[in-house]
Formats: structure tokens, C-alpha cells, sequence
């Protein structure tokens, strides 16, 4: 038997950026995303069991070690279903991988829900909000961004509490129904992978107190302040909280030692084309946020996407390749043959 699951990337709002608890992989903050489009950004992954003696990763068409953090879930999931058959793990990105374009969020929600099926040879190829939200709680110890990949539309990964691993979970806040008119915009300025991967770069955030003491503070009532912004449909706010928490989460990238600068100089010139347009617009009609990477993320609107394009793709910026995509419709997409 085989079983191929389709998920998409999510873009985070409000950043997963430290945790709390190390060895339960409970985050210092929840955090709220939305998930792309994967008709345009998306990991497909295949399991069936292997004919040789141990798991096997391709990844994009070529061998690789597995990831510890994979070999730990395989071990759970043998460990609940006394499975023992050596797998055979096929996974594609159709997007740069570990490039800063969240390909962890997609590969390990496809990664696990594909498990699921695998090792539960009669349960249908759709999954329940229940089950979904339970397999999150698993995915999350391979990439903690990954939880929120296990829904379409908008999602809050709830913290939860620190020493109750079950309680740290994706939730639906709204389908892509309520983001309808959001269009997104992913700039890639750079497919290289990144030096410093996100979980180096988030031990030391939560290793300095004065910055892991400003997420703590500042991430709650932010986030309050996101959901409602996206449920009341209100822009405006919704680009401020998302400026406002992605310059936060550069500056704990940037201010630990040695740093971890992520932008590259093309990165700064699309801040500043966004913020350009809406001075000229004397309103909030675009905003940015950025993954642990150079690559933008842009928001708008239907009836501003035009005008932005236009006054966009005129400025002089080298380098950078632009998709459109919208926010995903679906929760993942699954199929046993
Ligand atoms: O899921 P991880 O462990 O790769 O970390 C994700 C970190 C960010 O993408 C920068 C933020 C987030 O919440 O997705």
C-alpha cells in the first residue's frame, strides 16, 4: 500500500520563535499563520513500507540521512501501532527547501499525517478537526511550525501548558472563506538554504532573558489583537500587528551574539518599496512579514494587487522573482492506493 498526503506551507503572522520547554517542544508564545495555496506552494509526500532493512528519505529526488527528529516520530507511531516494517519516504517541494519559505511547516505535517494513514490501513483517507489537531501535537516536535499546517485558512498553534505536551495544538481560527480577498505575494530574493537554521537561531532568543522576557510580554495581547483584526476582516490593523511583530522578531534575531541577520540587502529594498506605496497611498495597502530568511512575504488586497504589481515591478530591485497566491481552501489532501 501506498499513501501520498498534499500540504501546503504556512506563513506565520505572529512568530513561533523560542520554547518554553525544550523536551516537550512547547513554545515561550503561541503563534497565528495562514496557510498558502498548495496548488502553488506545496509538499507532496509518499510512504509504503520498504522492501530493504531500514527507512529511507528521498528528498527531491535524492537519498538522505533521516533527520533524528523523524526517526523519533517513526519510533512513536511503531511504538502506538507495533509496526516494525522498514518505510520508504519520497517527499518533493515544489518551492525552495530550507531556504526560509517554511518548507518544514509542509514537509512535517505531510510527513506525520502520511504516517497516520500508513500505519492505520483502514481508516479512510480523510482525516477528522480531531484527529488533525491530535497529529499536530506530533508534528510539532519535528518542526514546530509544521502543527500549523494541518488546516487550511487561518491557524493559531495554542501554546498550551508548559508540562502538558498533549495541550500545545493547531486550531482553526477562520477558513480561507473569511481571507478571501488577502492575496499574497512570496519574493524570492534567495533559494540558497539558510546558514543558521531556525532552531539555532531560536535557542538563542530564548537563551537571553531580556529578549525571550520581550516575546513573553509582547506576543499574547498581540496576537488577541491579529485574530480579531483578520475575524472583523480590518486590514489596516491587521498590517500594523504584522509590521510590528516581524520587526520584533528580526530584532531578537539581530541582537544576539554574533547575530543572526536573515535580511539581505534586496530584502530591505522590498520593505521599503512596501512602505514607499503605502506613503503614497496614505494608508496601510500592503504589508511584509519574513521567515527565517531573506525572502518577503507580501499581503494586499484584490482591488489593490493591480496598482501595487505596477508600482512594484517598475522599482529597480535585482534578484528577486515574485509569485502570487492566495490562502489555502483545504485541509491537507490525502490518498491511500
Ligand atoms: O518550525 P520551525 O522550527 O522551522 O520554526 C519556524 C520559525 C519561523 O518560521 C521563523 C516562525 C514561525 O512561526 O513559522
Amino acid at each position: 500500500m501506498k499513501v501520498t498526503v498534499i500540504t501546503a506551507p504556512n506563513i506565520a503572522l505572529i512568530k513561533y520563535w523560542g520554547k518554553e520547554n525544550e523536551e516537550l517542544f512547547i513554545p515561550i508564545n503561541s503563534s497565528l499563520s495562514v496557510t498558502l495555496d498548495s496548488k502553488d506552494m506545496s509538499t507532496t509526500t509518499t510512504l509504503s513500507f520498504n522492501e530493504t532493512n531500514e527507512d529511507i528519505l528521498i528528498l527531491n529526488g535524492k537519498q538522505c540521512p533521516l533527520a533524528k527528529r523523524m526517526t523519533n516520530i517513526l519510533s512513536w507511531f511503531r511504538g502506538e501501532t507495533k509496526e516494525t516494517r522498514p518505510i520508504l519516504i519520497n517527499t518533493q517541494n515544489s518551492f525552495p527547501t530550507a531556504a526560509g519559505l517554511a518548507s518544514s511547516s509542509s514537509s512535517y505535517s505531510a510527513f506525520v499525517i502520511a504516517l497516520f494513514l500508513l500505519l492505520n490501513p483502514t481508516h479512510p483517507p480523510t482525516l477528522s478537526i480531531e484527529e488533525l489537531s491530535f497529529l499536530s501535537t506530533i508534528s510539532r516536535q519535528g518542526s514546530g511550525s509544521s502543527c500549523r499546517s494541518m488546516f487550511g485558512g487561518c491557524v493559531e498553534w495554542e501554546k498550551g501548558s508548559s508540562s502538558d505536551s498533549r495541550s500545545s495544538k493547531a486550531v482553526q481560527i477562520c477558513t480561507s472563506a473569511a481571507l478571501s480577498d488577502l492575496e499574497i505575494l512570496v519574493c524570492v530574493v534567495s533559494s540558497a538554504a539558510k546558514s543558521i537554521g531556525s532552531t539555532e537561531g531560536m535557542q538563542k532568543t530564548a537563551n537571553d532573558p531580556s529578549l525571550r522576557t520581550l516575546r513573553e510580554t509582547n506576543v499574547p495581547p498581540r496576537l488577541e489583537k491579529a485574530k480579531l483584526s483578520i475575524l472583523s476582516k480590518d486590514f489596516a490593523s491587521l498590517a500594523q500587528i504584522t509590521m510590528d511583530e516581524c520587526t520584533e522578531f528580526l530584532h531578537c534575531c539581530s541582537t544576539t551574539i554574533p547575530p543572526n541577520g536573515y535580511l539581505s540587502p534586496i530584502s530591505t529594498q522590498i520593505i521599503q518599496a512596501v512602505n514607499d506605496f503605502n506613503t503614497i497611498n496614505k494608508n496601510l495597502l500592503v504589508f511584509y512579514t519574513f521567515d527565517a530568511g531573506p525572502n518577503a512575504i507580501l499581503f494586499t488586497r484584490t482591488g489593490d494587487l493591480l496598482s501595487f504589481l505596477d508600482y512594484f515591478l517598475r522599482k529597480p530591485i535585482t534578484n528577486s522573482s515574485t509569485k502570487r497566491t492566495s490562502v489555502q481552501t483545504k485541509d491537507p489532501i490525502c490518498s491511500k492506493f
